[in-house]
């Protein structure tokens, strides 16, 4: 007996792909509908060989920004209304937003419109939104779900996410309360890394990686000579930049369990931050990649990458005590994950 059909927006992508892998397992049928502009139709397949049950993945090559292509292809497809959406579907390279900011602002902005007004009309009323600690700006460690948000954002990217989160609120807020449908969660992420441990999917960015894991993967499968650490003078513990990184299977449990929260209650809006709550350096994820390979991974110091800050990591605990969740693996088990998906795929879905 399945417990319902889920939309996943982007699902073909890095978190999505992952989500259904849990939400599969978890009983739940899924549609996707990613456009593959960041993603490959290969991860579909392997989604489908990992779960074993093919049959309960449907994939739809759509742009959600396009609202009649979505709604044709996607909403009308079912009879039944989505049990809830789980909304991945963006453009997430902050160096790139910051180039061709209304590409950014037009997809991402588009696309969470699109997605709501269908809700609404096909009576799907839970949505678990991908929103990212990049809101947190420049308020200090650790970010708790009460510290100022949006004071600080340096780039477009940040701005989205922060204006989707705004949206949403009014959205909310703008509901009857006693007739009020809809329940909303708003997760941010720290910084998602890992694979699943099938090696069969994993993080594959188009182009030379922008984020610290995909890059350190990539040299250590020979593919680029050497890490560039972006600076050594921060008032860290060895000088570089402190990160909280979550792997990216604990994250999906986390949908799971904010799925679960949006079934029990409603009507309800609630922002959860999903991190480890530890702060792990630039050297030490190098270090335990290192360990990971079995081999010496190269590196050299440049400047400092303008924008970035020195420290940032979360305060799990809200999550912990309303979701019931929390992370399970080690910087160990995101690292060998890492390695497994990489060597095993060296040059991702296209190996
Ligand atoms: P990703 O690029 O791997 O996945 C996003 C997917 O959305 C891709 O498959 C892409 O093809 C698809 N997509 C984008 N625009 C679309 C559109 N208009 N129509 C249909 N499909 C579209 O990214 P990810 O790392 O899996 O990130 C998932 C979500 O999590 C994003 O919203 C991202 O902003 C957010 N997030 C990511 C991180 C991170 O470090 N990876 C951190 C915080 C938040
Ligand atoms: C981590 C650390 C770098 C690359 C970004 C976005 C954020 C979120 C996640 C979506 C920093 C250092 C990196 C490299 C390096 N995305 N680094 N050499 O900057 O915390 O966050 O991705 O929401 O919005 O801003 O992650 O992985 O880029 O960097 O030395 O080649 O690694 O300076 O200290 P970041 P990151």
């Amino acid at each position: 007996m399945t417990r319902g059909r889920v939309l996943v927006t982007g699902g073909a992508g890095y978190i999505g792909s992952h989500c259904v892998v849990e939400l599969v397992n978890a009983g739940f049928t899924v549609a996707i509908a990613d456009n593959l502009c960041n993603s490959s139709a290969v991860c579909i397949d392997r989604l489908r060989i990992i779960t074993g049950k093919p049959d309960a993945i449907s994939f739809h090559l759509v742009d959600v920004c396009d609202s009649e292509a979505f709604e044709r292809e996607v909403f009308q497809k079912y009879s039944e209304p989505f049990v809830a959406a789980m909304h991945f579907a963006s453009l997430k390279a902050v160096g790139e937003s910051i180039a061709i900011p209304l590409k950014y602002y037009s997809n991402n902005l588009k696309s969470i419109f699109s997605l709501l007004e269908l809700m609404e009309k096909y009576k799907c009323f839970k949505i678990v939104f991908s929103s990212s600690a990049t809101v947190y700006g420049t308020a200090s460690v650790p970010y708790t779900e009460e510290s100022p948000a949006g004071i600080g954002i340096t780039n477009p990217y940040g701005q989205t996410k922060f204006m989707i989160e705004q949206i949403l609120k009014d959205f909310f807020a703008s509901m009857v309360k006693s007739s009020n449908p809809w329940s909303i969660s708003i997760l941010r992420y720290f910084n998602p890394v890992g694979a699943h441990s099938s090696g069969l999917i994993g993080e594959d960015p188009m182009g030379i990686p922008n984020n610290l894991m995909p890059y350190i993967a990539q040299v250590s499968v020979g593919r680029l000579p050497f890490l560039k650490i972006y600076g050594k003078d921060y008032e860290t513990c060895d000088g570089t930049g402190v990160r909280d990184y979550i792997h990216v299977v604990d994250l999906a449990t986390g949908h799971l369990a904010a799925l679960d929260h949006l079934v029990r209650c409603h009507p309800t809006l609630d922002v959860y931050n999903l991190g480890s709550g530890n702060g792990i350096s630039v050297l030490q994820l190098l270090k335990a990649m290192e360990e990971a390979c079995g081999h010496p991974l190269k590196y050299e110091f440049v400047d400092r990458r303008p924008g970035d800050l020195a420290v940032s990591y979360a305060k799990a605990e809200k999550a912990k005590i309303e979701l019931g969740w929390e992370t399970k693996k080690t910087v160990q088990d995101m690292c060998q994950d890492t390695w497994r998906w990489q060597s095993k795929n060296p040059k991702g879905f296209a190996s």
